[in-house]
């Protein structure tokens, strides 16, 4: 397995990955994935940029990614959103803070970035249990944020100053 930084080669495992993870229907806001071509754009303007995004790869297919990306607007560039996922099969096994703490030192040391968001489902008490070990903490709940085959959700909003 091998931690490396974000790159158009991977963009269609990577597209593989974020779909398998979405269509757990727990996780993500979106329960399909995004299509091939807007995942590779997606990919190049990280690359281009030289923004936080790193993916977990093994036997060349892509098992985990994490990627904290600045706001658009210059005045909220400081403030980087965080997304994370881990392929099932791979999870409690490290993977998800050595790319955590990968993505943080890029964000601080190359984009400047001082504080990190994101958002998660209160559903998904894993998640919110690997954010708090690794220091992230509330700042703000969005109630009744989705609603998944008839059922409600919280959306958690954490942070970190890095
Ligand atoms: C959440 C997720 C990214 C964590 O990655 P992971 O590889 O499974 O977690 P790790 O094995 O790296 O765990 C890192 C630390 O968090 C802790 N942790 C992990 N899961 C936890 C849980 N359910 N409750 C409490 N702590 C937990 C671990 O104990 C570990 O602590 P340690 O460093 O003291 O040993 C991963 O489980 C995942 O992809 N889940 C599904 C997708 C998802 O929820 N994405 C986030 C959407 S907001």
């Amino acid at each position: 397995m091998q931690i490396i930084r974000s790159s158009i080669r991977y963009a269609e495992s990577y597209c593989r990955a974020v779909g398998s993870v979405a269509r757990e229907r727990k996780y993500l806001a979106t329960t399909e994935g995004f299509p091939p071509d807007s995942t590779r754009a997606f990919v190049q303007h990280i690359e281009q940029n030289n923004l936080a995004q790193y993916f977990a790869v093994e036997n060349n297919e892509v098992i985990g990614w994490c990627d904290i990306l600045p706001g658009q607007y210059p005045e909220m560039k400081h403030v980087g959103t965080l997304g994370i996922g881990i392929l099932q099969a791979h999870r409690g096994n490290g993977l998800g803070k050595t790319l955590l703490d990968t993505c943080i030192y890029h964000a601080k040391h190359y984009n400047n970035i001082e504080k990190t968001e994101l958002e998660v489902f209160a559903s998904n008490s894993g998640a919110i249990g690997f954010y708090r070990k690794a220091g992230f903490r509330v700042e703000g709940v969005r109630v009744k944020a989705r609603l998944i085959d008839g059922i409600y959700d919280d959306i958690i909003l954490m942070y970190l100053f890095i």
